[in-house]
């Protein structure tokens, strides 16, 4: 298991971080209309992501098969606001962690690569 996974609280730490995130997001109004109204679904996939991209068990992929997550979000239009916006919110989440700056600036560095990446579209 990772060091990250393990600084970040394991399982319960990613539950939270996964709790205190999707609130934010449903509340972004450039977000919120991407997501479904049942999020719970959406929050066991992030969960399961999360997990395994942290270094935590390869869930999300025993699931669902290769994560292939730029491809995932090919359906929805991702702008660069919005994955500002997704980053913002993901920072907010962070910050109620508790846990250390310097592993919330951490956990925030490793998603800005995916979170830009899945950039496919220029108008919100
Ligand atoms: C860049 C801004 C992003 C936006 C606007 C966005 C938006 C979305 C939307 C609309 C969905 C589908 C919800 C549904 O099931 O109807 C989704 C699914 C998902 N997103 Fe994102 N996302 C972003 C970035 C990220 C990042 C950076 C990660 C992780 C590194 C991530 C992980 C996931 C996962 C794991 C799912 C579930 C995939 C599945 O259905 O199998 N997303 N996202």
């Amino acid at each position: 298991m990772s060091e990250f996974y393990e600084a970040m609280g394991g399982a319960d730490g990613i539950r939270k971080l996964v709790e205190a995130f999707y609130p934010k997001v449903q509340e972004h109004p450039l977000l919120a209309p991407l997501f479904p109204e049942d999020i719970a679904p959406v929050m066991e996939k992030q969960y399961m992501f999360l997990t395994q991209f942290f270094g935590g068990p390869p869930l999300f992929s025993e699931q669902y098969g290769h994560p292939m997550m730029r491809a995932r979000h090919m359906a929805f239009p991702i702008t660069p606001e919005r994955a500002e916006a997704w980053l913002g919110c993901m920072k907010k989440a962070l910050q109620e962690t508790g846990w250390e700056p310097d592993l919330q600036m951490a956990v925030l560095e490793r998603l800005k690569g995916p979170a830009f990446h899945f950039i496919n579209s220029s108008s919100n």
